[in-house]
């Protein structure tokens, strides 16, 4: 369940990132509430999973600084012909794809690259019913709105391009060893760095619409025993600092980017990407389909995003978000 924190909580969270002591009587004062009621809301922020610690005679502070995203530094870095895109910025919640899937009810009409981002999710999912790990203030996770003018036939190919405009980033910001694994998810060195989850409304014929999730872990805290594969942050991989709005910005560019090509072009001028960071191509894969499980030669995606296997019967094509592909070998 989505908690919403309140103002206050976020003028709070505002206030305490800079990594500073500040007094309780100072962050009342500013905040115009008691001592005790930044107590409270202390601790609550503290539940949220925000470390933030209290000294005597000194105050709260953060045990590290945290960057918040701002969305006037996001639109910022946004190429001139994204900056109309619209962003609703919030500090936690639920999932952003559910946030966007109401406002799709509400709105009749949003336009395409529209995008939620939040600092936390409470519930935030992954692919095949699995939990989506989202820290406060250390990731990105990002919706956003993509409508499927050629029906939801299309949406298998939207999700493969996405995969393709992630692994471009990471490889343009001088990281080594980015690989896509089919669908869409993105490893670096053989760690789990990105997620994407692909949601859609709309009828089977007609126009439909995509919600496209995005986990992107931008610095994910060392200690998430809960995450149950191997996993890694970009910040292990780039020398500098990193800035999220411009993170934020860079992501929401490269993925406009590549939905337009899909949109123009379809996947096939994609294909060759795809295979430049294909983690299994020509690597023998197990592909489990719910209780059966299909063994064979990767052979690549054709221009539909289906996985193609070779088998002993010839190559196979499979589609379909709940496939899942490993490497029996490793
Ligand atoms: C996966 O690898 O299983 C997909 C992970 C997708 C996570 C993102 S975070 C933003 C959006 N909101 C969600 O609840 N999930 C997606």
């Amino acid at each position: 369940m989505a908690i919403a924190p309140s103002d206050l909580d976020s003028a709070l969270i505002a206030i305490l990132a800079d990594g500073e002591f500040h007094s309780g009587q100072q962050l009342g004062d500013q905040l115009g509430v008691s001592r005790a009621a930044i107590h409270n809301h202390v601790e609550k922020l503290a539940t949220l999973g925000l470390d933030i610690f209290r000294v005597t005679g000194k105050g709260y502070r953060l045990a590290k600084p945290l960057q918040l995203l701002n969305s006037e530094a996001v639109k910022t870095n946004l190429r001139v012909e994204n900056q109309h895109v619209l962003m609703h910025l919030q500090h936690v919640t639920g999932s952003t794809n559910d946030d966007l899937k109401r406002l799709l009810a509400e709105q009749s009409e949003l336009s395409a690259g529209t995008c939620v981002l939040a600092e936390m999710q409470t519930s935030g999912r992954g692919r095949r019913g699995k939990a989506w790990h989202s820290p406060f203030g250390s990731n990105l996770y990002l919706s956003m709105y993509w409508p499927l003018y050629q029906g939801l036939n299309a949406a298998m190919g939207l999700s493969v391009a996405v995969g393709i405009a992630l692994a471009e980033m990471l490889a343009a910001a001088g990281i080594e060893g980015v690989s896509v694994k089919w669908p869409n998810d993105v490893y670096i060195q053989r760690k789990k760095v990105a997620g994407i989850l692909v949601e859609l409304e709309g009828q089977a014929t007609g126009e439909g619409q995509a919600i496209i999730g995005i986990g992107l872990n931008l610095s994910m805290p060392e200690n998430q025993l809960a995450i149950d594969q191997p996993f890694t942050s970009i910040n292990q991989h780039v020398p500098e600092a990193l800035d999220r709005n411009w993170w934020a910005s860079e992501l929401i560019n490269r993925c406009i980017g590549i939905l337009q090509t899909h949109d123009q072009q379809g996947l096939q001028p994609l294909i060759a990407l795809w295979r430049k960071y294909d983690h299994f191509y020509q690597q023998p894969v197990t592909l489990l389909l719910g209780q059966h499980e299909q063994q064979g030669i990767a052979q690549g995606i054709d221009e539909f995003g289906a996985l193609l296997v070779q088998q002993e019967d010839g190559i196979k094509r499979y589609f379909g978000g709940e496939i899942s592909v490993r490497n029996p070998t490793r």
